[in-house]
């Protein structure tokens, strides 16, 4: 049997960790865990039930009949299909508070390291290599100048066809970060034997080469 990979690519919002994470899935043949859209999942049944994350007894009762999975770069919950119905400013809002919630992070770790149990994948996150998978074979944590960021946030909501405008896009990327590597429990932080990859004056194909050649050095 061949050996199991655990890729781990950690980083900011918009550095471009689920684009690459894509490439590196498909160059490699692993699946690809997209473990914000979780997250995210999360925050949709929030909003949709009406729960209040700050009431650990009405988290708890939801949590427990609350389902995510991620298959196929899609993203269920309870077995629907919410790929579409996650990716809003609404959503992002709810997912980033919410996601400092220890009571929904032990939920969600336990789903993510049962996913990397038995094949190779590669997942992308905010806590993938400090928490998910500390023991993880790689481990990369993706940075990009902010502005950059948000540029590339900006011009891919406009090619979706919404509308976007980089002042706001980059000012609700500022608080999200803040909010993600500031809250208490299980911050965005860089593994200590992360590689970091600079993005900021890469393209796409010269980061998953960057990062494939770090793989492929050592595979
Ligand atoms: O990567 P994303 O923007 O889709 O993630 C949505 C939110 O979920 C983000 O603000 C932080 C949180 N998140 C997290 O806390 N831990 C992860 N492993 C992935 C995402």
């Amino acid at each position: 049997m061949q050996d199991i990979i655990r890729i781990a690519v950690d980083g900011p919002a918009g550095a471009g960790k689920s684009t690459i994470a894509k490439e590196i899935a498909r160059e490699l043949n692993i699946d690809y865990i997209d473990t914000g859209a979780m997250y995210r999942a999360i925050a949709l049944k929030l909003i949709r039930t009406g729960v209040d994350y700050n009431n650990p007894q009405q988290l708890e009762e939801m949590l427990k009949t609350t389902d995510v999975d991620f298959a196929d770069g899609k993203t269920f919950l309870d077995g629907e299909d919410i790929s579409g119905l996650i990716r809003t400013d609404e959503v992002s809002a709810v997912a980033s508070p919410s996601s400092a919630i220890p009571a929904i992070r032990y939920k969600l770790t336990d789903l993510q390291q049962a996913m990397g149990q038995r094949k190779s994948i590669i997942m992308d996150g905010r806590d993938i290599g400090t928490v998910v998978f500390p023991d993880a074979e790689f481990k990369f944590y993706m940075v990009a100048d902010p502005e950059i960021r948000a540029r590339r946030r900006t011009e891919e909501l406009i090619m979706k066809g919404e509308k976007a405008e980089f002042e706001s896009v980059f000012a609700e990327m500022v608080k999200r970060d803040k909010q993600d590597s500031e809250r208490a429990f299980r911050p965005l932080k860089k593994a200590d034997d992360a590689i970091e990859i600079d993005s900021s004056n890469l393209n796409i194909e010269e980061v998953t080469n960057l990062m494939l050649s770090y793989i492929r050095k050592e595979k």
